[in-house]
């Protein structure tokens, strides 16, 4: 037996310690992910909010829109976000799908936001990933705005049932 094969076995030993350890303890923490019924509890949130908003809008479009030139109902969910996010509750963005958006600024930006129109060309009508912001969880949704109405097709140029868009959510799990 050569010096060197002698130490071959005390090697393979190390690195399977190495291994173990590596695979034992760091991939274990990455894992944990949040807790479940807590995650639960903010899908719910979720999907309760996007009732709440999807509703307003469809209200406000039904009852005070007259033609291409009142304010629409997008604006006032823009203003309803904003001050959610500054109360520190969640944000939420209203963004294109088609392409050809009203406010060029309401064009998918994050990484995220990309996804969730990706998904929503595909036909989905709901997309969502859990992600961390400053160490602590949250969960991004993507939810699916249609031509729900025909006033909304006339200021949009597409016809009913057509995708325009989605909304995208940001709630901390707690
Ligand atoms: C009176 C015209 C008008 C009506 C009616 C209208 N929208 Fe819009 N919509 C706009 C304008 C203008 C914006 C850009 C608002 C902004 O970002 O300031 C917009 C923005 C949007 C966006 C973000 C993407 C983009 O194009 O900028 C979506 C999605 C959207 N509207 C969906 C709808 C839906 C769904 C309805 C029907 C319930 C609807 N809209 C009705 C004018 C309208």
């Amino acid at each position: 037996m050569s010096r060197f094969s002698r130490w071959i076995p005390v090697g393979m030993m190390v690195a399977a310690v190495a291994v173990f350890v590596a695979n034992g303890i760091a991939p274990a923490r990455d894992k944990k992910g949040p807790d479940k019924a807590a995650l639960e509890r903010t899908r719910e949130q979720v999907k309760m909010l996007d009732d709440l908003y999807k509703t307003a809008v469809v209200s406000i479009t039904n009852n005070y829109i007259e033609g291409q030139a009142s304010t629409p109902a997008a604006s006032v969910a823009k203003d309803v976000f904003e001050a959610m996010h500054k109360k520190g509750y969640h944000t939420a963005r209203l963004i294109d799908a088609t392409g050809k958006p009203k406010n060029k600024a309401n064009v998918a930006k994050t990484d995220f936001e990309k996804k969730v129109v990706e998904q929503m060309k595909d036909g989905k009508a709901y997309y969502e990933e859990v992600g961390q912001v400053d160490g602590k969880y949250v969960l991004r949704v993507g939810t699916i705005v249609p031509v729900v109405l025909k006033q909304c097709a006339a200021c949009h140029g597409k016809k009913e049932g057509a995708l325009l868009g989605a909304i995208v959510y940001e709630v901390p799990i707690k």
